[in-house]
């Protein structure tokens, strides 16, 4: 199974797959391209470390953000994906690029959702005094940050967190939890049924 990574910076989520791709356990699938919309991201040099196709599609090059995401879906297409991961990938898509793919593009998510869907996830659990926060891993529709929800983990918020440590604990549960939603994916046991996500036949 092929499985297409996007990413726009670091990429700690990409090179959590890879080190579970290449580990014991695997990912039932082969990461066979990375796409950046950013030449700098520092996960395109990961890739290339282990000598997984690094690609860069800037959107400075497109007049709108159709033509960028058509031009990134011919690029997708071409490495014919079982999967799309987004792991830090900064654009919101079009709707067509959604449509094309749906049920196969998952997204990870910085904040337990449905609450605080966009930017600034840690800062905004703090201004709320909220007692806990979170990642969500879910399949993209539509709406941003607002597709079926797979995998959620939860953290608790002390008072001495701040959004550096609270971004520290959160991808530390990423770096465990997307490889295994990613690996129920490629193992076929998770799929998205009309707009429920079903884990082997069982609605999440
Ligand atoms: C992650 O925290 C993810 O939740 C958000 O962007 C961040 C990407 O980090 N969508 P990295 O590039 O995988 O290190």
């Amino acid at each position: 199974r092929r499985v297409v990574v996007l990413i726009s910076g670091n990429g700690s989520n990409l090179q959590a797959l890879i080190d579970t791709a290449q580990s014991k356990e695997g990912l039932n699938g082969e990461i066979v391209a990375v796409i950046s919309d950013k030449a700098d991201a520092f996960g395109l040099e990961r890739a290339r470390q282990v000598s997984i196709p690094a690609l860069t599609l800037s959107a400075k090059d497109f007049p709108s953000r159709e033509a960028y995401d058509l031009q990134l879906a011919r690029l997708v297409e071409e490495q014919q994906p079982d999967l799309i991961v987004l792991a830090g990938f900064m654009r919101i898509l079009s709707p067509a690029f959604v449509i094309k793919f749906h049920g196969k593009l998952l997204n990870i998510h910085p904040s337990l959702l449905p609450k605080y869907k966009g930017l600034h996830t840690h800062r905004r659990v703090l201004e709320a005094g909220d007692e806990e926060h979170g990642l969500s891993i879910h399949f993209v529709t539509e709406e941003l940050d607002g597709g079926p929800i797979i995998l959620q983990a939860k953290i608790p918020v002390t008072s001495d967190d701040d959004e550096a440590t609270l971004a520290n604990k959160v991808q530390a549960q990423e770096h465990t939890l997307y490889p295994i939603a990613v690996r129920w994916f490629l193992q076929g046991r998770l799929q998205l049924m009309g707009n429920y996500p079903t884990l082997d036949g069982t609605p999440l």
